[in-house]
C-alpha cells in the first residue's frame, strides 16, 4: 500500500474479510436463505455462478449445497483469495460483470452485496444485467442484491468506523458517504498497523442510485421475468432483492 493513494478492492482485498467479519456479516445465512428462496419457488438448482464473488464467502456456502459452482470477479487479488478459500471444487474466473462470456449457463446466477452498484450509469446497468441474464439457463434464476435506491438512502449520508484484528496486524476503516447528482459517493480512509509500521490509504466509490423501477426494467429488457423482494430474512440490510426468472 502507498500513502494517500486511492486504492481498489484488489489492493485492499487482504483486509476485506476482517472488516466484514467485524461487522458480523452473515454470509452463511444469506447464501442459505437465497437457496431456500429458489427451492421454495419450485426449483432444484444444481449449478450456480456468483458474479463479483469477492473473496468467495457466499461461494463457500453454495459449494456445500450444489455440485457445480463458479465465481467471477474483476479483481485478480480477490480471485486469488477466493481460490485459496475454495480450492478446486469451485471454478473461478477473472472477468468484468458488464461484459463476460463463460460460454455456458447456470441454474442460478447471483450478484450480491450490491456489487451491481459499481456500474457507472444506465447503459452499464443494462449491459451488466444482460450479461448476467445470458448466463441464466432454462427455468433459471438471476438474484441481484441491488445497491440502494434513492428512497432508501440517507440524504445526509453516513459516517462510520470499523476496526478489526488479524494475524497480520490491526486495521481501522473510517467511512463517509454523501449524495451527489444521483449517486452515493463513498470514501474510506484506511489505517493498517503491522510489525512493519503503519500505512494509511484511501478508497473511493461513486455508486449510482437507480430506482427500483429502473432495476426491474433492466431485468425485463434482458428477457427475464422481473420481481423484487423486500424484507427477505436472508438479506437483513435495507436493499431488497432483484429477481429475474427465465420462464418456459
Ligand atoms: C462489495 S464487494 C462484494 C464481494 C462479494 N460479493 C461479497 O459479498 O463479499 C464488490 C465486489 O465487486 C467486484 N467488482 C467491482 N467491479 C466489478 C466489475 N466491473 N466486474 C466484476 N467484479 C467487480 C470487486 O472486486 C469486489 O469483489
Amino acid at each position: 500500500m502507498s500513502d494517500d493513494a486511492s486504492l481498489s478492492y484488489g489492493e485492499l482485498a487482504a483486509w476485506y474479510d476482517a472488516i466484514y467479519d467485524a461487522r458480523s456479516k452473515d454470509y452463511a445465512g444469506e447464501a442459505a436463505g437465497l437457496l431456500e428462496l429458489v427451492r421454495s419457488g419450485g426449483s432444484q438448482p444444481r449449478s450456480l455462478l456468483d458474479v463479483a464473488c469477492g473473496t468467495g464467502r457466499h461461494l463457500e456456502v453454495f459449494a456445500g449445497h450444489l455440485d457445480d459452482v463458479a465465481g467471477l470477479d474483476n479483481s485478480t487479488e480477490m480471485v486469488i483469495l477466493a481460490g485459496e478459500r475454495l480450492g478446486r471444487d469451485v471454478t473461478l474466473h477473472e472477468g468484468d460483470l458488464r461484459s463476460f462470456d463463460l460460454g455456458r449457463t447456470f441454474d442460478v446466477v447471483t450478484c450480491l452485496f450490491s456489487s451491481i452498484g459499481h456500474v457507472a450509469d444506465d447503459e452499464e446497468l443494462d449491459a451488466a444485467v444482460a450479461t448476467m441474464a445470458r448466463h441464466v439457463g432454462a427455468d433459471g434464476w438471476l438474484l441481484i442484491e441491488p445497491w440502494l435506491t434513492p428512497d432508501r438512502v440517507d440524504e445526509g449520508g453516513r459516517r462510520d468506523v470499523v476496526t478489526a484484528e488479524t494475524q497480520e496486524g490491526v486495521v481501522a476503516r473510517v467511512g463517509s458517504s454523501h449524495v451527489d447528482a444521483g449517486a452515493l459517493v463513498i470514501e474510506f480512509g484506511w489505517a493498517v498497523a503491522s510489525p512493519a509500521g503503519v500505512v494509511t490509504t484511501q478508497e473511493h466509490h461513486r455508486m449510482p442510485l437507480f430506482t427500483q423501477e429502473r432495476y426491474l426494467e433492466a431485468v425485463s429488457r434482458a428477457g427475464l421475468v422481473a420481481s423484487w423482494y423486500d424484507d427477505l430474512p436472508a438479506l437483513g440490510d435495507r436493499r431488497g432483492l432483484l429477481v429475474g426468472r427465465r420462464e418456459g
